[in-house]
């Protein structure tokens, strides 16, 4: 069987979050650990093989960092010239359509199509059209015309058998559908969304099993009672992604001792494991326990998954009475958020502070943490640029406190996928376009 995993904006850390949960033997997705091979991957886009079919459903609500999961139908093979709409002229005929990508739908059919890109330079339109062997005519528009020429194709294929269905097309400078129009038009349901993977010389056809449900992803991160600007909230995406880096066990216990508002907690909660939550400031524990109180309500959550305790991060263990904890998942104090870039001083003085309590927290952590657990840790990046952070000078230090690096993503992996954006130590940094303070994500491992 194989799969495509449409990946979000900061690809890199889907990609990290993927390969730690496709490689982990999983049976509630049918996972067996060993099963998958990676056969493509783009900034865009990660197709897989695997042994058994997997539990697509399942498998999205686990993802933070991955926006539809496909099904692979067909592999075209592609002429470097041609454009897509041509490689395909001659695959959507009505057979195929009825029998691979829709299902029996009563009512009006409504169908959509969306383009990913394995090779990125099929980005860029070509200019001048490329001298043809022959006389046939190919199209050499910009690919943004791709997914239209594409769905005309598949409307007059079935159109011709008597199929009126409408088409749902990407926004003009776009290839694809966002996530929220292939939800709102009900495509799956009603139809199905098409997509068309495409590389130099070869094209996967697609269609969307699953889409990531953004509402509630809104509703978990600002319908809670409580937020709390000031400190900033890590997006519960990435704190999805964080856990999913953790390599714990559904029921095992994580802890989050820097918990603000308890963004972390939810989110860990709802992956099934027990959540401890720890912060300094008794006004972050109220925040959390409110926002947990109706967090719970809202997802039918039983009682005794969490516990809330104001403790700090660098005196915990005494409160932990023997409890085990398998693994710590946190978003460390990112110090002052700034509007306008720091002073070079300012950014000194934040990463020694820093490194000082980050030092002496992992030191307390060392004494309940069990051999082989692991802290998945934010820390401040300042973003000068596009991909271009000034980031904590050392993480050394970790070394003399118990702890090793794990790389975000296995190095065979990394050696293969040139494009990934991995920083020197093998972290990943996650930003926002408005923010000066982002946060590289980093995994320690104890001794
Ligand atoms: C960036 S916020 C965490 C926000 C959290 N991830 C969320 O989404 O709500 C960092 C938190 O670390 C807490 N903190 C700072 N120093 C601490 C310490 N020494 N021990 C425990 N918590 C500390 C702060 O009170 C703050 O709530």
């Amino acid at each position: 069987m194989r799969y495509a995993f449409v990946l979000g904006r900061v690809y890199t850390l889907s990609i990290a979050e993927l390969v730690a949960i496709l490689e982990k033997p999983d049976p509630s997705f049918n996972l067996s650990g060993d099963s998958i091979k990676i056969l493509e991957a783009s900034e865009e886009v990660l197709v897989i093989e695997t042994k058994h079919p997997l539990s697509a459903e399942r498998l999205q609500k686990k993802l933070g960092g991955v926006i539809k999961i496909l099904q692979i139908v067909d592999v075209l093979k592609k002429r470097e010239q041609d454009s897509i709409n041509f490689a395909l002229k001659h695959y959507f005929k009505p057979g195929v359509l009825k029998k691979q990508f829709f299902k029996d739908y009563k009512g009006k059919m409504q169908f959509g199509v969306s383009i990913y890109l394995l090779d990125m330079s099929l980005a860029r339109p070509s200019t001048a059209p490329v001298p043809l062997p022959n006389t046939e005519q190919r199209n050499f528009n910009s690919p943004f015309g791709e997914p239209k020429r594409i769905g005309m194709m598949i409307k007059k294929s079935l159109a011709d058998t008597g199929q009126s269905i409408r088409l749902v097309l990407p926004e003009f400078n776009s290839l694809a559908l966002a996530s929220v129009v292939v939800t709102k038009n009900l495509l799956l349901a009603k139809g199905a969304e098409i997509c068309i993977l495409a590389g130099k010389s070869v094209i996967y056809t697609a269609k969307t099993l699953t889409v990531q449900d953004f509402e509630d992803y809104g509703r978990r991160d600002y319908q809670r009672p409580v937020r709390d600007e000031k400190q900033g909230m890590i997006p519960p995406k990435v704190a999805q992604i964080m856990l999913n880096l953790a390599n714990c066990q559904t029921n095992n216990t994580i802890l989050d001792p820097f918990c603000g508002i308890g963004t972390i907690l939810q989110e860990g909660i709802l992956l099934g494991y027990k959540m401890l939550g720890s912060d300094i400031n008794k006004l972050a524990i109220r925040g959390s326990e409110n926002n947990l109180e109706w967090f719970r309500n809202r997802y039918k959550i039983p009682p005794g998954k969490y516990h809330l305790e104001a403790a700090d991060a660098r005196k915990l263990s005494s409160l932990l009475s023997g409890q085990k904890i398998s693994s710590i998942v946190t978003e460390g104090t990112l110090g002052p958020l700034y509007t306008a870039y720091p002073k070079p001083q300012e950014i000194t003085a934040n990463f020694k502070d820093l490194a000082s309590l980050y030092a002496d927290s992992l030191v307390e952590f060392a004494r309940f943490l069990p051999s082989g657990g692991r802290v998945v840790i934010c820390i401040p990046a300042y973003k000068k640029g596009r991909n271009n952070y000034e980031k904590m000078p050392s993480l050394d230090f970790i070394k003399d406190l118990g702890y090793n690096f794990i790389s975000i993503i296995p190095a065979a992996i990394a050696k293969k996928l040139k494009f990934l954006k991995l920083t020197e130590r093998n972290t990943a940094v996650y930003d926002r376009k408005d923010q000066i303070v982002a946060r590289e994500i980093a995994i320690f491992q104890k001794n």
